[in-house]
């Protein structure tokens, strides 16, 4: 009997192959993955106690193993499986990760009082291979209480700082790499290079992760789903529900429709950019449903905001459901998920946040209708869908959009919403976005708006007595909107919105800013 060979495994090609992140509960961890994606290599975020063989499977190309708040020698602290270094890749540990490496292959992690937090002088060796070609001294972004006081048996000390001599060690032959700062924060300054030199020549990752790449990939992912069967996405105006639609569009042509309700909250102008961007560029079939006195009349004297958010949930929800059933037969339903919302649900939907403010997303649709979810934007975060979005063609003003709530003006609407206050504060919001937009700062801003309160004031305005309201102006920067600081317009800018809005809307009397920061006042006001 001639021995049993294993039959041979299809390799996948080096494009197809993820790096796996590691997550150890870091703060920076999806920031890790980002960065990996922005040198153009596809990239995701595992659990650290994901089996080797699991890990195995996904065929990586790389692992990173991520910082973490703990002590590798903490009670319960995160661990990962040693056998993850052996699986053939090569791993880079940073910060956490480069700890627990130390401790499982041989090293030695102490309490010292070597703690940094914060900007730290570096020696490196510009002949290694993790700072191969880089200038000897640099400024690595620290922050850690232990350290790694002796590295791996046969491992080399790459880099060190003042209070911490083993700042890298690289061991090629094994293929591991430690660093204790994070090459992902940019206040590391040869942190991108650092990430490429691990990417492309220690992992051979070609990059080749681009926004033509995920089209590709997607519209085929999409097409392999659905099949014939006939696709539904609701628009709401936003970048998420734009692209997702242009996405799945591309891949199924008129087996999608679009709904897009125009609910009658929405900015000025916004209604019409969307018809006239779908329906009559992008040629993509939609509904348009106009919903404005429907909605109106849902909200006559609702004042409080989780009322008022629940109120125009569910008559959208009504709104929606009645268009798709006139459609007929319909088994799929897009949602513009992205990467972000995929990893705090924990993958899997079961995420327990606090219900502050239940949100309602256009996405958000009632499980009752039974349709089966198509999500060409899960493992996307917001940046990259934006770049896909200039990829497929959409207008830059819809592609760098700031985020805007499905409720929308309602909740910047401080007790009841009319139709005479929606007309006052849609023109306010308008002035204050052109004037941002012509000042060259709306790239700048996470969000921008403008707030109507439910109080009026006194003034004079030329010889006559005024009593009217004042608007709020609120205008933040933020990374992901789970933090966020009121942004420092100029005054001058400041200035010109205040005395336009003033001047040209009769019903406003003074305009005021809001100089809160998130946390602890959320970026809406309702
Ligand atoms: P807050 O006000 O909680 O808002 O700081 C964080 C971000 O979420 C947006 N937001 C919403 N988006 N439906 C949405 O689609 C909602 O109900 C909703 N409420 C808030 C808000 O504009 C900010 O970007």
């Amino acid at each position: 009997m001639g021995e049993v060979l294993p039959l041979p495994v299809q390799e996948p090609a080096p494009e197809e192959r993820p790096v796996l992140v590691v997550d150890f509960g870091g703060q920076y961890s999806q920031l890790i993955a980002r960065r990996v994606r922005e040198c153009r290599v596809y990239s995701e975020l595992v659990h650290h106690a994901t089996s080797p063989a699991v890990l195995a499977a996904r065929r990586p190309l790389a692992l990173v193993l991520s910082g973490g708040p703990a002590s590798v020698y903490a009670d319960g602290a995160p661990q990962a499986d040693p056998g993850i270094f052996e699986l053939g890749v090569p791993v880079l540990g940073i910060c956490y990760g480069m700890q627990l490496m130390a401790r499982d292959l041989g090293g030695r992690v102490e309490r010292t009082d070597g703690s940094e937090f914060g900007r730290a002088a570096v020696r490196v060796e510009p002949d290694s291979g993790l700072f191969g070609g880089l200038p000897a001294d640099q400024v690595g972004w620290m922050s850690h209480r232990d350290s790694v006081t002796a590295a791996p048996e046969g491992a080399r000390v790459t880099a060190g700082s003042p209070s911490t001599p083993i700042s890298a060690f690289e061991d090629p032959e094994r293929g591991l790499y430690g660093v204790q700062f994070h090459p992902e924060v940019l206040h590391t300054e040869h942190g991108t290079e650092i990430m490429k030199n691990f990417l492309y020549r220690i992992a051979d990752a070609p990059p080749t992760w681009t926004a033509a790449a995920v089209i590709e990939e997607e519209t085929a992912r999409v097409r392999a789903q659905v099949g014939r069967e006939r696709v539904l996405c609701g628009l709401s105006g936003g970048v998420d529900s734009a692209v997702a639609a242009l996405l799945v569009h591309k891949a199924v042509g008129d087996q999608l429709t679009c709904v897009f309700v125009d609910h009658g909250l929405l900015r000025k102008e916004e209604a019409g950019q969307v018809v006239e961007t779908f329906g009559r560029h992008f040629h993509v079939p939609l509904v348009h449903v106009d919903a404005r006195e429907r909605f109106l009349a849902r909200l006559a004297g609702v004042t409080d905001p989780e009322e008022k958010r629940k109120a125009i949930g569910e008559e959208f929800i009504r709104v929606f459901e009645e268009e798709a059933r006139k459609l007929g037969a319909v088994r799929y339903l897009v949602q513009g998920t992205l990467y972000s919302d995929v990893i705090e649900s924990g993958g899997s939907g079961d995420g327990v946040a606090a219900t502050i403010k239940s949100h309602h997303n256009v996405g958000g649709l009632p499980e009752r209708m039974d349709l089966e979810l198509v999500e060409p934007l899960r493992m996307l975060f917001k940046d990259e869908v934006r770049r896909v979005g200039e990829e497929l063609g959409l207008p830059d003003e819809m592609v760098w959009r700031h985020p805007f709530p499905g409720p929308g003006l309602a909740i910047r609407i401080i007790g009841e919403v009319t139709e005479e206050r929606l007309a006052i504060l849609r023109e306010a919001d308008a002035i204050l976005l052109e004037e941002v937009r012509r000042a060259g700062l709306y790239r700048e801003l996470w969000q921008c708006f403008a707030v109507l309160p439910a109080i009026r004031s006194v003034g004079v305005q030329g010889d006559e007595r005024t009593y009217a309201y004042p608007i709020v102006l609120r205008a933040v920067t933020s990374e992901d909107a789970m933090t966020a600081d009121w942004a420092r317009l100029p005054y001058d800018l400041l200035e010109t919105i205040s005395s336009r809005i003033i001047n040209e809307i009769p019903a406003v009397n003074r305009v005021a800013l809001d100089l809160s920061s998130k946390p602890p006042a959320p970026i809406e006001w309702e």
